[in-house]
């Protein structure tokens, strides 16, 4: 490919479709991520921090060729020594790559992950959809009990739930396991072939590559044939039903609501047995333009998965080890989550200020900074514009800021190591020694 020159406009910009993440954003993403950690180490998930780069064939193999995400979003890259790698696109194939290269097959099983971090998919950027992204993830590896997805699945909803979003839905389908979707894709090929003529050639491709895909088509032509197509989970073999009627009755005793929709097969290849995605009803919908037939352009609209996951039990397989590694996991995608909550937690850090600290003259603006690590040593959240040098620029601050005690530390007080302690409820004012302000400021 030929080298693109970056015009004067673009080059003080973020790249399309990545964005800085400034002041109340910034906590907004920290705060899900807190509740989300502290909801993982409750349910006995300890953390993991793969690389952005890994090889390329992580993904290639793991999520599988013929998927968007490997296809047309993958960041790759040659290194100086020739290596192939690729900004990762998600993080499964990561935490399965990581449990086998550490031999965590000899711990005691389940190994269950929680990762958070950026992911890179070259997709077409709009609200919603970025090209760099976070994701919160779970894994749990080695086990192919029930019990696990549908722990995984009444976690996110904590999750979701504890983030402000109220209404959380859950849609959940079953792929079976190999010898199940074997019968099934036979008989997906069998429907869709019958409908050639009124497919596009995208999902033509699809139905050479990966039939499955074609459930998930956006061409609007598609949605009746779509719907008429048989369903996987007609076509489970007795394990498979088994597992799937187990995770259904375990959500069932949890009192979860689901909705079961069988053209549910996600964007990746790994999957086995249960899939699932997480909505909401206010979160925004895309306008999507889809080619047809590389002419007419169509656009559907389509809505937002604020997560999803599901059970992987051949992902091992996939990717060159020797044994199976039934697992099951989840990802959340903390930007959506973020923009469609309005009450995510306060991060531990971004504590609310309870004094404001103002200081007057050249020997208070000198031994200020002694005052403010006094306050954080007893931790006193305190806020202050040492920038600033007058009284009224520095009371007006205050005023906005509607902390509600401001601390005034003057030429005299500086000299006589003591503060004016005011109520900006009652404007009534105390002189307090430095010596005893930690104090008299925890009991107010
Ligand atoms: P995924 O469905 O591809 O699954 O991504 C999970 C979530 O990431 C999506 O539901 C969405 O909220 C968010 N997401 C995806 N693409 C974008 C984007 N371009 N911009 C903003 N958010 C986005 C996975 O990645 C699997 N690894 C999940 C999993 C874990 N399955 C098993 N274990």
């Amino acid at each position: 490919m030929s080298e693109k020159k970056t015009n004067k406009e673009e080059l003080l910009q973020t790249p399309k479709g990545m964005r800085d993440i400034i002041g109340e954003d910034y906590y907004n993403f920290q705060g899900f991520f807190e509740k989300a950690q502290e909801i993982s180490e409750y349910y006995g998930f300890k953390p993991i921090q793969t690389p952005i780069l890994e090889h390329e064939e992580i993904f290639t193999k793991g999520v599988g060729g013929g998927t968007d995400i490997v296809d047309k979003e993958i960041y790759s890259l040659k290194t100086k020594g020739g290596d192939k790698l690729a900004m990762r696109p998600e993080g499964t194939a990561p935490v399965m790559r990581a449990y086998i290269e550490h031999g965590m097959q000899n711990k005691p099983q389940p190994v269950k992950l929680y990762y958070y971090g950026p992911t890179f998919r070259h997709d077409k950027p709009q609200k919603g959809r970025y090209r760099e992204f976070y994701q919160f993830g779970l894994e749990v590896l080695g086990s192919p009990k029930s019990i696990m997805d549908a722990m995984v699945i009444h976690m996110g909803i904590l999750m979701l739930k504890e983030a402000g979003i109220e209404k959380v839905s859950l849609k959940i389908n079953s792929i079976g396991d190999a010898e199940s979707r074997k019968d099934y894709l036979k008989e997906l090929v069998n429907y869709y072939k019958k409908h050639l003529s009124k497919m596009n050639a995208t999902d033509r491709q699809r139905l050479k590559e990966n039939p499955l895909r074609i459930l998930d088509s956006k061409d609007p032509n598609l949605a009746q044939i779509n719907a008429e197509a048989p369903q996987s989970v007609s076509y489970l073999n007795s394990a498979s039903k088994k597992h799937f009627k187990e995770v259904m009755e375990n959500l069932n005793e949890l009192g979860v609501d689901y909705e079961l929709d069988h053209t549910l097969v996600r964007g990746l290849d790994y999957y086995t047995h249960t899939v699932f995605e997480f909505f909401t009803e206010t979160e925004s919908s895309v306008d999507d333009i889809e080619s047809k037939d590389g002419e007419e352009v169509v656009a559907v609209t389509k809505k937002l998965a604020l997560g999803g996951g599901g059970r992987y039990d051949y992902l091992s397989k996939s990717m060159g080890h020797k044994k199976e590694v039934p697992g099951v996991g989840l990802g959340l995608g903390v930007d959506r989550i973020v923009e469609a909550s309005k009450n995510i937690p306060r991060p531990r850090v971004n504590k609310k200020a309870k004094v404001y600290f103002i200081q007057l003259g050249t020997e208070a603006k000198m031994k200020s900074l002694k005052v403010i690590e006094i306050l954080r040593q007893n931790k006193i959240p305190v806020r202050q514009s040492l920038s600033k040098d007058s009284l009224g620029s520095q009371l007006a601050i205050a005023e906005k800021s509607g902390i509600p005690v401001t601390l005034i530390f003057g030429q005299k007080e500086a000299l006589e190591n003591s503060i004016i302690v005011r109520d900006m409820s009652n404007r009534s004012q105390t002189t307090v020694d430095i010596d005893k302000l930690a104090k008299y400021l925890k009991n107010l």
